[in-house]
Protein backbone atom coordinates (compact mmCIF):
# COMPACT_ATOMS: atom_id res chain seq x y z
CA UNK A 1 0.00 0.00 0.00
CA UNK A 2 0.93 3.42 -0.91
CA UNK A 3 -0.47 6.24 0.42
CA UNK A 4 0.11 9.78 -0.74
CA UNK A 5 -0.90 12.71 1.01
CA UNK A 6 -1.46 16.11 -0.99
CA UNK A 7 -0.99 19.56 1.17
CA UNK A 8 0.17 22.62 1.45
CA UNK A 9 -1.30 26.55 1.32
CA UNK A 10 -4.87 26.81 0.39
CA UNK A 11 -5.66 27.66 -3.05
CA UNK A 12 -2.35 25.92 -4.19
CA UNK A 13 -4.17 23.69 -6.10
CA UNK A 14 -3.81 20.28 -3.81
CA UNK A 15 -7.39 19.35 -5.33
CA UNK A 16 -6.72 19.14 -8.90
CA UNK A 17 -3.23 17.69 -8.45
CA UNK A 18 -5.42 15.06 -6.45
CA UNK A 19 -7.66 14.80 -8.91
CA UNK A 20 -5.37 14.22 -11.27
CA UNK A 21 -3.17 11.87 -9.80
CA UNK A 22 -6.23 9.44 -8.94
CA UNK A 23 -7.04 9.99 -12.78
CA UNK A 24 -3.48 8.37 -13.85
CA UNK A 25 -2.81 6.24 -10.69
CA UNK A 26 -6.25 4.19 -11.66
CA UNK A 27 -5.72 3.43 -14.96
CA UNK A 28 -2.54 1.09 -13.48
CA UNK A 29 -4.84 -0.59 -10.96
CA UNK A 30 -8.62 -0.31 -9.63
CA UNK A 31 -7.37 -0.55 -6.16
CA UNK A 32 -7.30 2.93 -5.72
CA UNK A 33 -8.62 4.95 -2.78
CA UNK A 34 -8.89 8.64 -3.17
CA UNK A 35 -9.54 10.49 -0.42
CA UNK A 36 -10.94 13.99 0.56
CA UNK A 37 -9.78 14.88 3.59
CA UNK A 38 -10.45 18.58 3.10
CA UNK A 39 -14.23 19.46 5.55
CA UNK A 40 -14.67 22.34 2.32
CA UNK A 41 -15.17 18.96 0.24
CA UNK A 42 -14.01 19.72 -3.72
CA UNK A 43 -12.47 16.15 -4.91
CA UNK A 44 -15.64 14.88 -6.04
CA UNK A 45 -16.38 17.96 -8.02
CA UNK A 46 -13.01 17.90 -9.44
CA UNK A 47 -12.84 13.94 -10.68
CA UNK A 48 -16.57 14.71 -12.07
CA UNK A 49 -18.23 12.18 -9.60
CA UNK A 50 -20.15 14.53 -7.12
CA UNK A 51 -23.57 12.86 -7.50
CA UNK A 52 -21.93 9.03 -6.64
CA UNK A 53 -21.05 10.33 -3.27
CA UNK A 54 -24.19 9.12 -1.02
CA UNK A 55 -22.68 10.05 2.65
CA UNK A 56 -19.46 11.53 4.25
CA UNK A 57 -17.58 9.33 6.56
CA UNK A 58 -18.53 12.55 9.27
CA UNK A 59 -22.43 11.74 8.51
CA UNK A 60 -21.94 8.36 9.29
CA UNK A 61 -19.63 9.10 12.22
CA UNK A 62 -22.99 11.33 13.30
CA UNK A 63 -25.49 8.87 13.02
CA UNK A 64 -23.53 6.33 14.92
CA UNK A 65 -23.12 8.92 17.33
CA UNK A 66 -26.91 9.38 17.86
CA UNK A 67 -27.81 5.69 17.61
CA UNK A 68 -24.65 3.99 19.80
CA UNK A 69 -26.73 3.48 23.01
CA UNK A 70 -29.76 2.28 21.51
CA UNK A 71 -27.79 -0.19 19.94
CA UNK A 72 -27.30 -2.50 22.56
CA UNK A 73 -25.39 -5.95 22.52
CA UNK A 74 -25.47 -5.08 18.64
CA UNK A 75 -21.64 -5.07 17.25
CA UNK A 76 -20.82 -1.55 17.14
CA UNK A 77 -17.82 -1.91 15.13
CA UNK A 78 -19.47 -4.05 12.69
CA UNK A 79 -22.36 -1.87 12.39
CA UNK A 80 -20.25 0.99 11.97
CA UNK A 81 -17.74 -0.89 9.24
CA UNK A 82 -21.14 -1.81 7.37
CA UNK A 83 -22.42 1.70 7.32
CA UNK A 84 -18.86 3.04 5.81
CA UNK A 85 -18.97 0.09 3.17
CA UNK A 86 -22.72 0.36 2.67
CA UNK A 87 -23.14 4.57 2.24
CA UNK A 88 -19.30 6.04 2.77
CA UNK A 89 -17.25 4.50 -0.02
CA UNK A 90 -18.43 5.76 -3.28
CA UNK A 91 -17.27 3.25 -6.03
CA UNK A 92 -16.30 5.25 -8.79
CA UNK A 93 -15.11 4.47 -12.51
CA UNK A 94 -11.84 2.69 -11.57
CA UNK A 95 -11.81 3.76 -7.97
CA UNK A 96 -13.19 4.45 -4.69
CA UNK A 97 -13.43 7.70 -2.79
CA UNK A 98 -14.38 8.69 0.42
CA UNK A 99 -15.05 11.75 1.47
CA UNK A 100 -14.84 12.89 5.00
CA UNK A 101 -16.77 15.72 5.38
CA UNK A 102 -17.09 17.84 8.30
CA UNK A 103 -15.43 17.51 11.97
CA UNK A 104 -17.01 16.23 15.08
CA UNK A 105 -20.10 18.05 16.34
CA UNK A 106 -20.48 19.08 19.98
CA UNK A 107 -20.06 16.04 22.85
CA UNK A 108 -17.22 13.24 23.27
CA UNK A 109 -16.29 11.38 20.28
CA UNK A 110 -13.28 9.68 21.43
CA UNK A 111 -15.52 6.28 21.47
CA UNK A 112 -16.52 7.21 18.16
CA UNK A 113 -12.97 8.10 16.32
CA UNK A 114 -11.44 4.95 18.07
CA UNK A 115 -13.80 2.46 16.28
CA UNK A 116 -13.77 4.75 13.09
CA UNK A 117 -9.89 4.82 12.84
CA UNK A 118 -10.11 0.77 13.10
CA UNK A 119 -12.49 0.48 10.50
CA UNK A 120 -10.63 2.78 8.41
CA UNK A 121 -6.80 1.13 8.98
CA UNK A 122 -8.92 -2.21 7.84
CA UNK A 123 -9.99 -0.74 4.94
CA UNK A 124 -7.20 0.79 3.70
CA UNK A 125 -5.14 -2.27 3.18
CA UNK A 126 -7.71 -3.54 0.73
CA UNK A 127 -5.78 -0.26 -1.50
CA UNK A 128 -2.48 -0.13 -3.39
CA UNK A 129 -2.66 3.51 -3.90
CA UNK A 130 -4.48 5.81 -1.25
CA UNK A 131 -4.25 9.19 -2.50
CA UNK A 132 -5.13 11.95 0.31
CA UNK A 133 -6.23 15.43 -0.83
CA UNK A 134 -5.90 17.25 2.23
CA UNK A 135 -6.99 20.42 3.96
CA UNK A 136 -5.35 23.69 3.56
CA UNK A 137 -2.80 24.21 6.36
CA UNK A 138 -1.33 21.78 9.01
CA UNK A 139 -4.18 19.79 10.60
CA UNK A 140 -3.65 16.65 9.43
CA UNK A 141 -0.25 16.69 11.18
CA UNK A 142 -1.46 17.88 14.32
CA UNK A 143 -4.31 15.62 14.85
CA UNK A 144 -1.87 13.11 13.30
CA UNK A 145 -4.53 11.73 10.78
CA UNK A 146 -2.38 10.66 8.13
CA UNK A 147 0.33 10.00 10.05
CA UNK A 148 0.75 6.65 7.79
CA UNK A 149 1.51 8.60 4.60
CA UNK A 150 4.54 7.39 2.80
CA UNK A 151 4.69 10.33 0.86
CA UNK A 152 3.81 14.16 1.26
CA UNK A 153 3.21 15.89 -1.79
CA UNK A 154 3.40 19.62 -0.94
CA UNK A 155 2.09 22.09 -3.32
CA UNK A 156 3.31 25.50 -3.44
CA UNK A 157 2.56 28.85 -6.12
CA UNK A 158 4.34 31.39 -6.23
CA UNK A 159 3.60 33.31 -2.85
CA UNK A 160 5.83 33.82 -0.04
CA UNK A 161 3.20 32.23 1.93
CA UNK A 162 3.04 28.98 -0.19
CA UNK A 163 6.73 29.00 0.57
CA UNK A 164 6.37 29.42 4.12
CA UNK A 165 3.47 26.93 4.85
CA UNK A 166 5.96 24.37 3.14
CA UNK A 167 8.67 25.03 4.97
CA UNK A 168 6.41 24.85 8.38
CA UNK A 169 4.97 21.20 7.17
CA UNK A 170 8.41 19.93 6.71
CA UNK A 171 9.04 21.75 9.99
CA UNK A 172 6.45 19.82 11.61
CA UNK A 173 6.22 16.17 9.92
CA UNK A 174 9.98 15.99 11.51
CA UNK A 175 8.91 17.24 14.88
CA UNK A 176 5.91 14.73 15.05
CA UNK A 177 8.14 12.00 13.61
CA UNK A 178 6.08 11.27 10.82
CA UNK A 179 7.05 7.87 9.24
CA UNK A 180 6.96 9.04 5.62
CA UNK A 181 9.23 8.10 2.70
CA UNK A 182 9.72 11.11 1.29
CA UNK A 183 8.34 14.49 1.11
CA UNK A 184 8.18 16.27 -2.20
CA UNK A 185 7.50 20.04 -3.60
CA UNK A 186 5.78 20.83 -6.34
CA UNK A 187 5.43 24.48 -7.62
CA UNK A 188 2.00 25.28 -9.16
CA UNK A 189 0.75 28.02 -11.75
CA UNK A 190 4.15 28.84 -12.18
CA UNK A 191 5.04 31.55 -14.92
CA UNK A 192 8.52 32.18 -14.95
CA UNK A 193 11.98 30.36 -14.86
CA UNK A 194 12.89 33.30 -11.86
CA UNK A 195 10.20 31.92 -10.11
CA UNK A 196 11.35 28.23 -10.94
CA UNK A 197 14.94 29.15 -9.61
CA UNK A 198 13.98 30.96 -6.23
CA UNK A 199 11.70 27.76 -5.28
CA UNK A 200 14.06 25.06 -6.25
CA UNK A 201 16.66 27.26 -4.28
CA UNK A 202 14.11 27.18 -1.22
CA UNK A 203 13.69 23.76 -1.16
CA UNK A 204 17.23 23.12 -1.16
CA UNK A 205 17.52 25.05 1.61
CA UNK A 206 14.73 23.28 3.66
CA UNK A 207 16.11 19.92 2.27
CA UNK A 208 12.93 19.05 0.02
CA UNK A 209 12.56 17.69 -3.74
CA UNK A 210 11.34 19.60 -6.51
CA UNK A 211 9.27 16.97 -8.20
CA UNK A 212 8.22 19.41 -10.83
CA UNK A 213 6.77 22.84 -11.76
CA UNK A 214 3.35 22.98 -13.12
CA UNK A 215 2.45 26.03 -15.22
CA UNK A 216 -0.48 28.06 -15.20
CA UNK A 217 -3.49 26.63 -17.20
CA UNK A 218 -6.29 28.74 -18.95
CA UNK A 219 -8.69 25.36 -19.64
CA UNK A 220 -8.35 24.46 -15.90
CA UNK A 221 -10.06 27.99 -15.34
CA UNK A 222 -12.05 27.14 -17.87
CA UNK A 223 -13.57 23.84 -16.48
CA UNK A 224 -13.64 25.30 -13.61
CA UNK A 225 -15.71 27.76 -14.94
CA UNK A 226 -17.72 25.78 -16.26
CA UNK A 227 -18.37 23.40 -13.57
CA UNK A 228 -16.88 20.57 -15.38
CA UNK A 229 -14.11 17.96 -14.37
CA UNK A 230 -10.54 18.85 -14.21
CA UNK A 231 -9.99 14.93 -15.12
CA UNK A 232 -11.43 16.15 -18.75
CA UNK A 233 -8.47 18.48 -19.14
CA UNK A 234 -7.46 17.49 -23.22
CA UNK A 235 -4.12 15.55 -23.42
CA UNK A 236 -2.01 17.96 -25.11
CA UNK A 237 -2.06 20.53 -22.02
CA UNK A 238 1.00 20.38 -20.42
CA UNK A 239 -0.51 20.98 -17.31
CA UNK A 240 -1.79 17.45 -17.94
CA UNK A 241 1.35 15.60 -18.98
CA UNK A 242 3.15 16.79 -16.19
CA UNK A 243 0.40 15.57 -13.83
CA UNK A 244 1.31 11.84 -15.72
CA UNK A 245 4.42 11.93 -15.03
CA UNK A 246 3.97 12.62 -11.18
CA UNK A 247 1.43 9.99 -11.30
CA UNK A 248 3.98 7.69 -13.14
CA UNK A 249 6.65 8.48 -10.93
CA UNK A 250 4.46 7.15 -8.10
CA UNK A 251 3.66 3.80 -9.75
CA UNK A 252 7.56 3.43 -9.85
CA UNK A 253 8.06 3.95 -6.09
CA UNK A 254 5.24 1.51 -5.37
CA UNK A 255 6.64 -0.80 -7.56
CA UNK A 256 10.12 -0.56 -6.27
CA UNK A 257 8.25 -1.32 -2.24
CA UNK A 258 6.76 -3.89 -3.17
CA UNK A 259 9.39 -5.77 -5.08
CA UNK A 260 11.64 -5.28 -1.96
N1 LIG B 1 -2.19 25.20 -12.88
C1 LIG B 1 -3.33 25.86 -12.79
N2 LIG B 1 -3.72 26.70 -13.78
C2 LIG B 1 -4.87 27.40 -13.69
N3 LIG B 1 -5.72 27.32 -12.66
C3 LIG B 1 -5.40 26.52 -11.63
C4 LIG B 1 -4.19 25.74 -11.64
N4 LIG B 1 -4.13 25.01 -10.51
C5 LIG B 1 -5.25 25.32 -9.81
N5 LIG B 1 -6.01 26.22 -10.47
C6 LIG B 1 -7.26 26.83 -10.02
O1 LIG B 1 -7.01 27.38 -8.74
C7 LIG B 1 -8.08 27.15 -7.86
C8 LIG B 1 -7.60 26.38 -6.65
O2 LIG B 1 -7.24 25.06 -7.04
P1 LIG B 1 -7.55 23.85 -6.08
O3 LIG B 1 -8.98 23.82 -5.69
O4 LIG B 1 -6.96 22.63 -6.67
O5 LIG B 1 -6.68 24.33 -4.84
P2 LIG B 1 -6.66 23.75 -3.36
O6 LIG B 1 -5.27 23.89 -2.90
O7 LIG B 1 -7.26 22.40 -3.35
O8 LIG B 1 -7.61 24.78 -2.64
P3 LIG B 1 -8.26 24.64 -1.17
O9 LIG B 1 -7.16 24.96 -0.21
O10 LIG B 1 -9.34 25.65 -1.18
O11 LIG B 1 -8.75 23.24 -1.05
C9 LIG B 1 -9.15 26.43 -8.64
O12 LIG B 1 -10.07 27.36 -9.10
C10 LIG B 1 -8.37 25.81 -9.79
O13 LIG B 1 -9.19 25.66 -10.92
MG1 LIG C 1 -8.84 21.63 -2.22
Amino acid sequence: MTVIAVTGKGGTGKTILSALLTHFISQTTSKVLAVDADPDSNLPDALGVAELVEKTLGEVRETFQVSRDEMGTANKEQWLEGRIYGEAICECDNYDLIVMGRPEGEGCYCYANSLLRGVLRKLMRHYEYIIIDSEAGLEHFSRKTIDSADYIVVVTDMSKKGLATAKRIKELSEELDLKFKDIFLVGNRITSKEAEETIRKFADEIGMKVLDFLPFDEKIAELDLKGEPVVNLPESSEYYQKARKIAEMFIELHAKSTTK
